[in-house]
């Protein structure tokens, strides 16, 4: 959060307010190593360098990513009012203030990527990217051919039509028809809703890739750190440069 600098000064324990005032006053203090000499600047110091005297008093977090293979039964909020279970009880030893980017309700499984580089996760976010999803949906019976069309075409819901999807059928047998769809959207609870709009129930869902990363090798509660290569994979999908 941003605040004041000399705010940020007396608060890293250096000197009072005032003292702190003095202290950019006679161009002691550098952000990014640019001599600041006057009051007032507001500053995020979780994103900037702040030196005093040459000395690192805060300096930005660097930038963590993980892929998480959530299990059903954890909300994907950084924290819940509710008490439940968040996916951050699924990664206990990271110490960096990580937030997942996107949701998966609470009853969806699968790919879920964690981040603090607030720039790449708001970007993955926006429509203009249209950074593909792939889900793997469980529903009692076969899609007839009308149903399987309308979802691929786009299916009207309460908030407007949806883009059109890649939709195969990748099972079916009494009870148990297995479905995967690849959207680009991420408007809330879609897939679930879109199944809904042509008559079926989803039974289960899971996530099986998000911007060309997939599940594989990581068995369900667990996670990993992403790779140079994915990071910069995910940086071209943002159509970011990775700073
Ligand atoms: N669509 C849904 O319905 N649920 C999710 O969690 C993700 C996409």
């Amino acid at each position: 959060m941003e605040a004041r600098l000399q705010k940020i000064i007396s608060q890293a324990g250096i000197a009072s307010r005032r003292a702190a005032e003095s202290i950019i006053l006679e161009g002691r203090v550098e952000v990014d190593g640019q001599v600041i000499r006057e009051l007032g600047g507001k500053y995020d110091p979780e994103l900037v360098e702040i030196r005093v005297d040459g000395k690192i008093i805060s300096a930005p977090e660097a930038h963590v990513y993980y892929l998480l293979n959530k299990p059903k039964g954890y909300v994907s909020t950084a924290s819940d009012e509710r008490g439940r279970r968040t996916v951050l009880d699924l990664l206990p030893e990271i110490k960096e203030r990580i937030y997942p980017i996107g949701r998966l309700d609470m009853n969806t499984e699968g790919l879920l990527l964690l981040t603090n580089d607030g720039e790449l996760m708001n970007a993955l976010l926006h429509p203009r990217y249209e950074v593909q999803k792939t889900y793997v949906a469980r529903i009692a019976t076969g899609l007839s051919e009308a149903a399987l069309r309308a979802l691929r075409e786009g299916v009207k819901l309460e908030d407007g039509l949806t883009a059109p999807a890649r939709v195969s059928v990748l099972e079916t047998a009494p009870g148990r028809t297995r479905v995967e769809i690849t959207i680009h959207e991420g408007r809330n609870r879609q897939v679930r809703r879109m199944f809904k709009a042509v008559g079926h129930e989803v039974l289960a869902l899971k996530r099986t890739a998000f911007a060309g990363l997939s599940l594989e090798g990581v068995r369900r509660g667990e996670h990993r750190a992403l790779t140079e290569e994915e990071i910069r994979s995910l940086y071209e999908k943002a159509g970011r440069q990775q700073g």
